[in-house]
Formats: C-alpha cells, sequence, structure tokens
C-alpha cells in the first residue's frame, strides 16, 4: 500500500479578500503534494478558512452583515478564497471552514474533553489583548509595550475565563523543540526558546464572554472557545476526529508537515503540541515556519493598499508562471522582497529565455531536419557525456533539496541543467551537421538528448507548473512522468514525433509593463489614501423643523433584490413598506453590495419622494445610506423593528 503523506497549509482568516502572500503559502504546499503524488505517495492536502472570531464579528458589523453571510462573500463570493485556489490551480484533497457543524460539534467535545482531564480550569483573566492579531499577551512580551507582533496598541482586558495549563507542558514542549526535528528551519527553535519558553509559559487563556462569534462552550454558555483552539484542531476535525463526517484520522494523523507562515510559528510549536499531548493524542512530525513576502521591505498590509493581488499577476502573465515565480524567487524558510521587476525579469530569463527557448528550438529543428520523427539510427559521441551525466543526476538533487522544503535550489537544480542543454545546442551546432547528409545520424542523436533532457526537466517542473509542463510532454512525445522514469537517461521513444506550438512564455518588455504596473498600484495606492483621507463634506445650511418632518422614512424589508441589467451600479430592490404592497427602489450601490447579501435585511427608504424613471424603470423612493471617501454603507436597522415603521 502506498504511503501516506498529509500536509497542510494555515487555515486563512477570510476578514479581507487574501493576497500573493497568502497565495505563496498555498502554492509551496500544492507543489509539495503534487510532488509527493508524483513519488507515488497517497496524499491528503487540506486547506480552509478559520472563519470565527472578534476581527470577523467588527468587520461583519462594519459591513452590516452577518458574521456568517460575511465570510460566506469572503469564501465562496466572486473572486473569493475558493475562486483563487481554482484560479491558481490548487490541488487541495480538502477544504475545511471552522464554521461547519462537524468542526463546531468536534471543537466543543475537545475543549470539554481537556476541561475534564484538568487541563482547562475558570479563573479570571487579567492582561494585554491584541484585537487584531486575537492574541492575549504578558507584559513581558510586549514590544515598546505593543504587540509583538503586528507592532498595534494593546488593550487591558479583564474577564472570567478559561484557562489552558500551557504551564505545565513547558518542559515537554522545550524537549520537543530543542531535541527532535519538530520545528524547522532550526533558527526559529531558538526563538521559541528564547522568546517564549525560558522566560515562563503562563497558562492561555481560551474562551471569551465579549463577544459571541465563536464556538460556543457548551457547558457553559456565554463563553466561546479561543479561536486559535478551534483553529488548529482543524488539522484534526478534517480528517474526522470526533466527528462522522469523515473517516480518515487513523490514516492520516499524524501530519508529516504543517507549513505556516513565521509569526504563527508559537501557535504551532508551542500551543499545538501542549493541546494534542493534554488530549494524549500524536504529535505532527513538523511545523515548517516560512518567511514572509515584503513589499518595499515591509509588510504587506491592506490599509497600506500595497497589497499585491494575485489575480491581476495570473491574468497578466498566467498561473504557472506566477506559481513559478513564487517558488524559484525566495527562499522558502525566510523572508524575501517582492517586486514587479523581479517577477518579469524572472519570467523572461527563466522561462522565456532557458525553458521556453530550449524547447522550441529543439523541436523546431526537430521538424526542420526530420519532419518532426526521429529516426531511431542515431550516433552517440564523447560530447554527449556531461549533459547525460547533469540530466540523470538531477532527480536525486531535485529530491534532496525538495525534501527539506528548498524548493529555490531544487528549481535552480533544473535550471542548470537546462542552461546546460541550451549550451549543448551551440556546442553541437545541429545547423552545421544538417549540411552533412553522413552526419544525420548524429544529428538525431543531439536532438535525441535534448528531448530527453527535456522530458527530465519538464517532468520534474510539473508541481510547480503542472499546465505547462503537460503541453511541453505532448510536444516532445512523451507520456512518462513516473519518478522511476526520471532517474533514467533514454526512457523517451528513439523515435519520438513532436508537434510545435505556440511561445510557452512570450516575452515581456520590462519597461513597458513595470510601467503599467507602477500605474496600476500607484491607483490602488490612491484609492487607499483617498478612503483614509476623504475630506469632510461641507456642512449644509440649517433647515427648519417643519421642512425636516416633511421627509417621510419608513422601515422597509428587502423581499428581493437583483443587479440592473446593463448597469453597473445599479440594484433593484422590491421592498416590503408595511402597506401590503411591494415598494420597488432603484438604488446606485451595486459597487458596494452583493444582492444576495441584502436579502431580509431592514433599511430606510425615504417614501415620499415622486417616483422617477432609472433605465427605463420605476423607482419609488431612495434608500439611505452612509458614505464617505469610497466607502458606503446602507443605513441597517435591527431585525425586530416591523416594516411601515416611521423614522421620527
Ligand atoms: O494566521 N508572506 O491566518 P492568516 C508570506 N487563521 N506569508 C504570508 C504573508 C506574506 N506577506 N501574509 C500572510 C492565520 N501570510 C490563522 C491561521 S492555522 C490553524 C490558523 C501567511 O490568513 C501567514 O504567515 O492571517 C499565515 O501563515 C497564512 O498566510 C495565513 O494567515
Amino acid at each position: 500500500m502506498a504511503e501516506k503523506f498529509y500536509i497542510t497549509t494555515p487555515i486563512y482568516y477570510p476578514s479581507d479578500k487574501l493576497h500573493i502572500g497568502h497565495t505563496y503559502c498555498t502554492v509551496a504546499t500544492d507543489t509539495m503534494a503534487r510532488y509527493k503524488r508524483m513519488r507515488g505517495y497517497d496524499v491528503m492536502f487540506l486547506t480552509g478558512t478559520d472563519e470565527h472570531g472578534q476581527k470577523i464579528e467588527t468587520k461583519a458589523q462594519e459591513a452590516g452583515v452577518t458574521p456568517q453571510q460575511f465570510v460566506d462573500n469572503i469564501v465562496q463570493g466572486e473572486r473569493g478564497v475558493l475562486d483563487l485556489w481554482k484560479l491558481m490551480n490548487i490541488s487541495n484533497d480538502r477544504f475545511i471552514r471552522t464554521t461547519d457543524d462537524y468542526h463546531v460539534a468536534a471543537i466543543q467535545k475537545i475543549f470539554k474533553k481537556m476541561y475534564e482531564n484538568g487541563d482547562i480550569y475558570k479563573g479570571s483573566y487579567k492582561g494585554k489583548y491584541c484585537t487584531p492579531c486575537e492574541s492575549f499577551w504578558t507584559e513581558s512580551q510586549l514590544k515598546d509595550g505593543k504587540c509583538p507582533d503586528c507592532g498595534r496598541d494593546v488593550v487591558d482586558a479583564e474577564e472570567e475565563a478559561y484557562f489552558f495549563k500551557l504551564s505545565k507542558y513547558a518542559q515537554p514542549v522545550r524537549d520537543l523543540l530543542t531535541q527532535t526535528d519538530f520545528l524547522e528551519p532550526r533558527s526559529r527553535v531558538n526563538e521559541m526558546v528564547n522568546n517564549f519558553i525560558d522566560p515562563g509559559l503562563e497558562d492561555l487563556c481560551v474562551s471569551r464572554t465579549s463577544f459571541t462569534w465563536g464556538v460556543p462552550v457548551d457547558f457553559d454558555p456565554g463563553h466561546v472557545v479561543y479561536v486559535w483552539v478551534d483553529a488548529l484542531f482543524n488539522y484534526t476535525t478534517a480528517l474526522g476526529f470526533m466527528n462522522d463526517k469523515y473517516d480518515d484520522y487513523k490514516d492520516f494523523w499524524p501530519a508529516d508537515v504543517h507549513f505556516v507562515g513565521k509569526e504563527i510559528v508559537r501557535f504551532h510549536s508551542i500551543i499545538w503540541p501542549a493541546m494534542l499531548m493534554s488530549m494524549g493524542m500524536e504529535l505532527p512530525k513538523k511545523v515548517y515556519g516560512h518567511g514572509w513576502l515584503l513589499l518595499d521591505g515591509g509588510k504587506m498590509s491592506k490599509s497600506k493598499g500595497n497589497v499585491v493581488d494575485p489575480y491581476l499577476l495570473a491574468e497578466r502573465y498566467g498561473v504557472d508562471a506566477l506559481r513559478f515565480f513564487l517558488m524559484r524567487s525566495f527562499p522558502f524558510g525566510s523572508d524575501g522582497n517582492f517586486s514587479n521587476e523581479l517577477l518579469i525579469s524572472t519570467i523572461n530569463t527563466d522561462l522565456a529565455n532557458d525553458l521556453g527557448n530550449l524547447v522550441s528550438r529543439t523541436v523546431a529543428m526537430v521538424q526542420k531536419y526530420f519532419g518532426g520523427k526521429l529516426p531511431a539510427e542515431q550516433e552517440a559521441d564523447e560530447l554527449d557525456t556531461e549533459l547525460i551525466a547533469m540530466a540523470s543526476d538531477l532527480r536525486a538533487k531535485y529530491e534532496k533539496e525538495m525534501e527539506a522544503y528548498q524548493f529555490q535550489n531544487a528549481l535552480a537544480e533544473v535550471f542548470k541543467v537546462i542552461s546546460r542543454a541550451n549550451k549543448y545546442i551551440d556546442e553541437n551546432a545541429p545547423w552545421v551537421l544538417a549540411k552533412d547528409e553522413s552526419k544525420k545520424a548524429r544529428l538525431a542523436r543531439v536532438m535525441y538528448n535534448l528531448l530527453e533532457t527535456v522530458r527530465i526537466c519538464a517532468a520534474l517542473l510539473w508541481p510547480v507548473m503542472p499546465e505547462t509542463t503537460g503541453k511541453i510532454m505532448e510536444r516532445i512525445g512523451a507520456a512518462e512522468y513516473a519518478w522511476d522514469s526520471l532517474a533514467t537517461f533514454g526512457v523517451l521513444a528513439a523515435d519520438t514525433e513532436v508537434t510545435a506550438g505556440d511561445a510557452l512564455f512570450p516575452r515581456i518588455d520590462l519597461a513597458k509593463e513595470l510601467a503599467e504596473l507602477d500605474a496600476i498600484r500607484e491607483a490602488a495606492m490612491a484609492a487607499a489614501k483617498a478612503e483614509r483621507e476623504a475630506p469632510l463634506p461641507e456642512p449644509l445650511p440649517p433647515v427648519d423643523f417643519d421642512t425636516f418632518c416633511k421627509v417621510e422614512m419608513t422601515v422597509v424589508k428587502v423581499k428581493a433584490c437583483e443587479k440592473v441589467k446593463k448597469s453597473d451600479k445599479l440594484l433593484k430592490f422590491q421592498l416590503d413598506d408595511g402597506t401590503g404592497t411591494d415598494r420597488q427602489i432603484l438604488s446606485g450601490i451595486a459597487k458596494f453590495y452583493e444582492p444576495e447579501q441584502l436579502i431580509g435585511k431592514t433599511l430606510v427608504a425615504v417614501t415620499n419622494l415622486p417616483p422617477r424613471k432609472m433605465m427605463g424603470q420605476e423607482s419609488c423612493g431612495m434608500l439611505l445610506s452612509a458614505e464617505r471617501g469610497e466607502k458606503l454603507n446602507l443605513v441597517m436597522l435591527d431585525d425586530s423593528i416591523p416594516a411601515g415603521a416611521r423614522l421620527v
């Protein structure tokens, strides 16, 4: 039976659209999962979304929707998380949402079990809390009085809460980190031991009462489970631990590796093993803490408007080129500086010049000199030795790097062979051989060596660029990707037949492209700035009370809502205004709301305006909303107020 391999990404917070940093980790995990599948492993690749917590509750309030509607939109909506993974060709076997019923019920059982075994107890929490990170900190952990993760202000918090006895596990966790390879890269071990374990591990606050958007503690109403307890156990509930939804916990747990960003290594290498020890469960074999993609030396952030949009890049350069760039350009364990220039020059150098040219030149020559099909009669030469040796050794070198999660180095090995093959063309000058009829067998061998080198390289590039390498294999008439066939030179049929195609990676005009990308980025930053600094509107002249009272403002409920055809701006509402007859209103807010989000909502309409026609349809009134800069919110009321109520 095939050996199992279980790999996970962090589950993402659907508080904003995902950016290139999130894409980086997911592409790396996908690359590793595909590599292991290519090697014959039975792979389980899990990703998902971490949907509870105060941050989501607050964002949903700001957007005027329920937390569930808010996360549904970011996860399943247009250009949401699921769309992004589909676009990026992510081959996850499973996708967990922490709001899934089976997960919620399992978390309640897990929490109760740790309570019953005495590792969770009730106490009172006093400390510092970072709301955006949903993290509690001790005074000594703060950096200049601020959250050590994000640098933002923390607040004093005190409340009745449950605690997990993290202190009890300090020694076993320390041993795990210092005496085994559990956490990599090893540099992260010192950070954990020196900054967190040795200063003294305090018990962890694992329930909250100040908000409700979380897994309820079923034996103590009012408490919700701390979002990190809820989130970390996803790796096991998604396999069926403490639930009947799935049944592969016994096959796949413990995980072979959790890929996580460096700022969440603390949760994965200290809190996670401690809780698993408390539950009497096996520990994952490895946690790998990767670095961040930085922009201009700093972290990407939505409020700075400097997040890099993976959709934009994939649409401009192709999904495979983007995947390749992410894996080729940065050492996985350290931070890397993202830049458009690096992206374009990597595509031009490696993909257009080296790989693209090797494939297109070779195929074109086989067509030109042999009508597309190589003759089986071929003649070897000493000149072939080095290329054949390099291509034959490539798999072993690549494997060594991939097993250490060094994607950049693994790809560098492949590109050494590709460069060598390009040089081999120049050394053998096929155009000279072609002029001499007696050199046909030699020419055929040169072409064969090139095609066979391309086969091995393309197959090893498959985990990173699944689409393009498929095309390459087709063009060179190769069917053999099997791992075993990649350490042997000479697997391709001697009389293989090639097919030409379009340029795999068209060269990009660097200067022109950079100018266009800069313009796009500047526009995004200007929009973010405008939003932050939108001027207050001019004050209006006073109105007398009687005039104000003439405006009829009525509570309405949204019965139906749809986009108006051929209009980017308008949404059409059918509203219950309490009269028993539906009222139709058109409103120019399509940019801000999806129609489904609004059904059932309680809004306010001005109902004594004369009807007017918009895009040929009648609008009887106006919905009230608030607007500043690029932000717009409809005025929404609590559902308990009935339709027809007047604003007074
Ligand atoms: O942390 N470069 O979710 P998240 C590289 N819900 N990686 C980046 C990055 C960047 N610029 N920005 C973000 C969470 N990431 C939790 C996880 S797991 C049980 C719960 C990475 O959406 C980040 O390092 O804030 C993290 O690993 C992942 O994206 C998810 O971040």
